[in-house]
């Protein structure tokens, strides 16, 4: 009778146990919701982090969530975000995190990440320095789809309203962003698994001061 191969089997399942699970869902902390300076006065002091001197601080798990859902989360039972949107659907710009540890999606529902990817992306999808070794990068996505029937250009408009987000929860934070329009498309799109109706906008390159 023949044996089985008990060691390739064996094998195998440690393999199995240890191989990344690409769709692996991670809950992010809950995010902070007061501190920091007023919103005007945020307002009063934003500004891009500087290209040449750009932060390269660690960002914790904490400060990313609360970025992420300042760009994009609940605010609100039903129809409630933290950017206004077309009637109140749920945004229709997806936001990217990327970093040494994979690309992830972040579900603006369950304020949870989705790893997508394992690769570190980031030098390939900056095209400046900065963006290049910035500790994350957000990308960020329209969705023409959601918005075909009116104007596609609400897509950016959109990504305009999470953006500004951003530098404020970031200007609270002390950490620096910069909004970069210059970025790698076609890189992107195969990363990400872009569907053609999607388009990347911009990226912010994100790094504690
Ligand atoms: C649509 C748009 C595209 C931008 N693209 C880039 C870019 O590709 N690279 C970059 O270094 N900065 C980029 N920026 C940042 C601007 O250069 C920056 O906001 C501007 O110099 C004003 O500085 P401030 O944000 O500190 O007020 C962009 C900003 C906007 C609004």
């Amino acid at each position: 009778m023949k044996r089985l191969p008990v060691f390739p089997l064996a094998l195998c399942c440690t393999l199995l146990l240890h191989a990344p699970a690409l769709s692996a869902e991670k809950m992010l902390p809950a995010p902070q919701k007061d501190g920091g300076p007023s919103v005007l006065a945020a307002i009063e002091h934003r500004s891009s982090a500087p290209g040449d001197a750009f932060p390269m601080g660690a960002i914790s798990d904490e400060e990313l969530a609360t970025l992420l859902w300042a760009a994009t989360g609940r605010n609100r039972e039903g129809k409630g975000w933290t950017v206004p949107t077309d009637m109140g659907k749920a945004p229709y710009c997806s936001v990217y995190v990327i970093g040494a540890n994979g690309i992830f999606l972040y579900d603006k529902e369950k304020h949870a990440l989705h790893q997508i990817g394992a690769t570190d992306i980031r030098a390939e999808a900056a095209k400046q320095d900065f963006g290049k070794k910035a500790p994350y990068t957000l990308v960020f996505v329209a969705d023409d789809r959601a918005v075909a029937r009116y104007n596609k250009e609400w897509g950016p408009t959109l990504v305009g309203a999470m953006t500004q987000n951003i530098y404020l929860a970031a200007q609270a934070l002390g950490i620096g962003a910069r909004y970069a329009a210059n970025l790698n498309e076609a890189l992107l799109r195969k990363a990400l698994k872009l569907e053609p109706e999607e388009r990347p906008v911009c990226i912010v390159p994100l790094g504690h001061f």
